[in-house]
């Protein structure tokens, strides 16, 4: 977060913008230990008036349970603020080898639009007769007709402006007979009004393959919640390391504050070390400043980012990227070339 806020702040120095931070220390694990809680009963009120929210990664499992670390924090702000895209870019940048054999930058570059409040992310459902031989659970997916039209348009209109405009709808309707040939039928109607845009379809399973298998095949992916979520995680580790992934929690018709995070987590296995890869963050705050309307200056943070990459300075990147170089260094690297 350091990292993310300083970029912002060069960036905005050198196009004379003005931001405002506000920093809180709640949807923390800390505050949970210290409140019993991870928010404020006030948090709607308190957040409600901002723009833009810049969030960290959340998680302390050896602490909190993930599912109230998760469902008390970043999953209440999505559907409190009514973030119904989750816009995750995936590029292979010039500097950054991708694990899969020829790949070069520019090869893989699409953007998974994610379904962000509802899905098979519901609290619809319960745990019966605990304990005993008949214990059971049920959790139910939710697809409305407004919540899928919705992401499904954002995700075409997306399309529409992007040089190749061609949108894959993730779906499983040969298994999941339900929710899914419904997704479908929606991802059809809709895709009918946009009929200069090329649209496929894949099962998920094979989708996850062919993320791997021929990536450039790619340009907008629109999911529901889950497989969205796992396609974003996959995406990014095709082009190189979790550690760059950015994304945009976004309120399109901006009546609440969008909210901008990396993808990846809280990475305990490293946390506190010092070599956290901090693009993810500082590549999430280039695209909140974009949201604003400050898109030069988001434009120049990431090409600030491409730029130090592509030198793969030993002592400047992070372990993921192959370097022995820690969180600031990446980061005041990025800064510095800023503007
Ligand atoms: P994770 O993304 O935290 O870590 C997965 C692996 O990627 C780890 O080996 C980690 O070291 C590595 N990694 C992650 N970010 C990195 C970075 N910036 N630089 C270098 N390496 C990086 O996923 P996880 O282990 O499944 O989850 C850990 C915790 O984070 C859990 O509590 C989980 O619920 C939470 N989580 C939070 C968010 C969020 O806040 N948006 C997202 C995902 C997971
Ligand atoms: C993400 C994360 C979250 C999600 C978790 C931490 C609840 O994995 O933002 O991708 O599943 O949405
Ligand atoms: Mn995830």
């Amino acid at each position: 977060m350091p990292e993310g806020l300083r970029a912002v702040e060069a960036a905005a120095r050198t196009h004379d913008v003005s931001v405002d931070f506000t920093e809180f220390d709640f949807a923390s694990a800390e505050y949970y230990e210290k409140h019993g809680e991870m928010l404020p009963s006030d948090w709607y009120d308190v957040l409600e008036g901002f723009d833009a929210i810049l969030f960290g990664a959340v998680g302390w499992p050896d602490v909190v349970p993930d599912h109230v670390s998760l469902w008390g924090s970043l999953l209440q702000f999505r559907r409190g603020f009514d973030q119904y895209v989750n816009l995750r870019p995936c590029r292979l940048l010039p500097g950054v080898p991708s694990p899969l054999a020829g790949r070069e930058p520019g090869d893989i570059d699409f953007v998974v639009v994610r379904e962000n409040t509802e899905g098979e992310y519901s609290s619809i459902g319960g745990r019966m007769f605990e304990g005993t031989d008949r214990e059971f659970v049920v959790q139910e997916t939710v697809m409305t007709r407004v919540g899928v039209d919705r992401v499904v348009t954002y995700a075409f209109e997306l399309a529409q402006r992007r040089e190749a405009k061609h949108l894959t709808s993730a779906t499983k309707s040969n298994g999941i007979s339900i929710s899914m040939p419904y997704w479908d039928e929606r991802v059809a109607e809709i895709g009918a009004r946009y009929p200069d845009v090329d649209r496929d379809q894949f099962h998920i399973d094979i989708l996850a393959a062919n993320f791997v298998l021929r990536p450039g095949h790619f340009d907008v992916v629109v999911a529901s919640n889950l497989f969205g979520d796992i396609l974003s995680d996959l995406g990014p580790a095709c082009t190189g390391t979790i550690g760059v992934a950015p994304s945009a929690n976004i309120n399109p018709e901006r009546a609440h504050p969008s909210l901008f995070e990396p993808v990846h987590g809280s990475a305990p296995d490293i946390a506190g070390k010092g070599v956290a890869n901090p693009v993810g963050q500082i590549w999430s705050a280039a695209m909140m400043l974009e949201h604003l309307g400050h898109a030069a200056a988001g434009q120049s943070i990431l090409d600030s980012i491409e730029s130090v990459l592509a030198e793969r300075s030993a002592d400047v990147v992070t372990p993921d990227l192959g370097g022995a170089g820690t969180t600031t260094s990446l980061g005041a690297a990025i800064t510095e070339r800023i503007g």
